[in-house]
């Protein structure tokens, strides 16, 4: 393991100014929607505080994607049409892709890479909630797929230089490039993303989908469920092509998260099928 990279990386978490910034809106809208006694005009009122967020946000709205067919101009008006649920994850997609949608050298990222492999995790996570029985949590494993792989963003530099020595690792360990990480640079890109999500005040549930991605098992009884279903979004994304880089196909899809869902071979199957006609939708928020 090199030890100044491990290090310096200590040194990035411990200055968190070091770390991605969001706007405090974020975090509060989130917080608030899962308050249940929270007033539509509240949520209202504090996005319109921010002009440029909320012109983003009807954008938005009004995307394929998210559009129910009625015209929106104003956030009152999203609210009751959309739902406070997909308001919040629209907040989110219109604050997090400037930090997202960057090149990412050391995963071999081009631009936007990162943003439309967030993006179709997202979507994915959402629809296999819906198709799995958790609708109550689609929401959340949209928001936890937008943001699931933040902490390559800040690892990508260390990424860049030990890449040869991961590459390395991976083969002689016969790991995974994410374990292969930890070994080389005492960090992985999950646990730079927990501690990204922490600095936005993200609730636990999303900091557990950043943390655990990779090893669904191994998250807290409670988040399991929720942490499997964007594991295997992004298991499924990668498969299909959308967000490979370095890290290539070195990524293992997780039985007991399979088995925890309940999900059948026809039904893995059918959602890598639909990976594609999801992307189409999407179009306008790439
Ligand atoms: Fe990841
Ligand atoms: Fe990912």
């Amino acid at each position: 393991m090199h030890e100044h990279i491990q290090q310096r990386i200590q040194s990035i978490i411990q200055n968190v100014e070091q770390l991605p910034s969001l706007p405090d809106v974020v975090s509060k809208i989130i917080n608030m929607v899962n308050d249940p006694d929270v007033s539509f005009k509240h949520v209202a009122d504090e996005i319109a505080k921010d002009q440029a967020i909320t012109a983003n946000i009807l954008k938005l709205c009004n995307s394929a994607y998210f559009s129910k067919g009625k015209e929106i101009s104003s956030i009152d008006r999203a609210i009751v049409i959309l739902g406070l649920k997909e308001v919040k994850d629209i907040v989110v997609i219109a604050t997090t892709k400037s930090v997202l949608n960057k090149v990412i050298v050391g995963y071999d990222l081009a631009r936007g890479e990162l943003w439309k492999h967030g993006v179709a995790v997202a979507m994915l996570a959402k629809k296999i909630a819906t198709e799995c029985n958790q609708k109550a949590i689609a929401d959340i494993a949209f928001t936890g797929g937008i943001i699931h792989d933040v902490g390559k963003t800040v690892l990508a530099l260390f990424v860049q230089s030990t890449f040869k020595e991961i590459l390395n690792t991976v083969t002689e360990k016969s790991i995974t490039f994410q374990e292969a990480e930890k070994v080389v640079m005492g960090f992985d890109h999950q646990q730079i993303g927990e501690q990204v999500a922490i600095k936005w005040k993200f609730p636990k549930v999303l900091q557990s989908i950043v943390r655990y991605h990779h090893e669904p098992m191994n998250a807290p009884d409670d988040h399991k469920m929720i942490v499997s279903i964007v594991h295997i979004a992004n298991t499924l994304c990668l498969m299909a092509g959308i967000g490979i880089g370095s890290d290539g196909l070195y990524h293992e899809l997780n039985y007991d998260a399979i088995k925890l869902l309940s999900l059948k071979d026809s039904e893995l199957e059918k959602l890598f099928a639909d990976i594609p006609e999801l992307m189409m939708k999407a179009k306008d928020i790439l």
